[in-house]
């Protein structure tokens, strides 16, 4: 088993140091080679994803990922900013399948902006198409425009587009993952507007003929932003394409009472994967011992499950991660009065103890 450790830049390589010496301590054999990705690997060879960090995460079974970006890129060329180089390992490795789970911890429901009763017992899977939509469509551009409201002036332009093909692929994932939970899909579109998203609507509809043991509804992307902070439990299985779905994530995530406890899987047709927080790079509290691991941390069991076939010491690390909640451990974002602060490492030592 190989594992290609990409820690990238701001708190990514302190989060990912976290979840590696959790993986070392559980005794099984892996490879780790580790590799510089985003504005790291920027600095040194002039590209955000070098043509040997792509070719690691090609020949590995597994991507543990950490974060990339930091504000002093922003006034690069687009194909020299760090995020370039999570798009590419996404396009590049065909990680179509996005998996974001929000799951609220009971130790945490008061971490929250919402009310607790509203999120006690969360727990809902968005599952975002990760390889299409406007993020890839061509043509995408700048130029002056010919037509609509202000011709002759500059505009620029994207291309929203979904294929037959990625639309039924990502709704089979969405499908099958229903049926391992609550068996309740709701696939999210814009069909009152979008060309692209009725289409959306109308395969996964035909797809989900083949799952009658599957309840699908339909929901516009605005509803389904006012229903997660609404009565976000109705959810079970959440379904969208690439731009929808990075926009609900987020709000997701912050039902959670953290986005610093959210793992993602990024999966292809053959069960590589990468895994990440859901959070970023967060440049502000870089380098401080501060941030959260708890979601590299958690990435990396989702990691064991999906792509390695380790299941039973994904469920370690998943348990021990609760057991450092329930001892009270919290890093900053998620302390409250009478819990006890720790900084990265700490929480990180404290669940490899949990392991047992
Ligand atoms: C995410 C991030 C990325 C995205 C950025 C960093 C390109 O926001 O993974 O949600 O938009 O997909
Ligand atoms: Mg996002």
């Amino acid at each position: 088993m190989k594992i290609a450790v990409l820690p990238g830049d701001g708190i990514g390589t302190e989060i990912v140091a976290e979840a590696v010496k959790v993986l070392k301590a559980l005794d099984l054999s892996f490879e780790m080679e580790t590799a510089l990705v985003g504005g790291a690997a920027y600095e040194a060879h002039g590209h955000p994803l070098p043509e040997a960090t792509l070719k690691l995460a090609q020949q590995s079974d597994a991507v543990l990922f950490g974060a990339v970006g930091d504000w002093k890129y922003d006034k690069l060329d687009r194909p020299l900013r760090p995020e370039q180089a999570i798009l590419g390992l996404r396009k590049h490795m065909g990680l179509f399948a996005n998996f974001r789970p929000a799951i609220c911890y009971s130790q945490l429901v008061h971490a929250s902006s919402l009310k607790p009763e509203l999120v006690a017992g969360l727990d809902i899977l968005i599952i975002r198409e990760l390889t299409g939509d406007i993020y890839f469509g061509q043509p995408r551009g700048r130029r002056i425009a010919v037509d609509g409201h202000f011709p002759g002036s500059e505009e620029a332009f994207d291309t929203m587009r979904y294929s037959r093909p990625e639309i039924e692929r990502i709704a089979h994932v969405a499908f099958q993952a229903a049926r391992k939970r609550d068996k309740r899909v709701t696939s999210v579109d814009k069909a009152n507007v979008l060309e692209t998203f009725q289409f959306w609507k109308d395969v996964v509809t035909e797809v989900g003929k083949e799952y009658p043991d599957v309840a699908l509804d339909h929901m516009y992307v605005d509803n389904a932003a006012m229903q997660l902070v609404k009565a976000p439990k109705k959810f079970d299985v959440v379904v969208t394409g690439n731009m929808f779905g990075d926009i609900l994530s987020d709000a997701a995530a912050m039902l959670t009472g953290s986005i610093g406890m959210l793992p993602s899987a990024s999966l292809n047709t053959k069960n590589q994967g990468l895994y990440e927080p859901s959070h970023g790079s967060a440049p502000d509290i870089a380098g401080q011992g501060v941030a959260n691991p708890l979601a590299t941390i958690l990435s990396a069991a989702m990691m064991l499950r999906f792509s390695l076939n380790q299941p039973e010491a994904a469920k370690r690390i998943e348990t021990a991660v609760d057991q450092v909640l329930s001892q009270g451990l919290r890093t900053p974002d998620i302390f409250s009065e009478g819990t006890t602060r720790v900084g990265t490492a700490q929480m990180g030592d404290a669940v490899v103890k949990a392991l047992g």
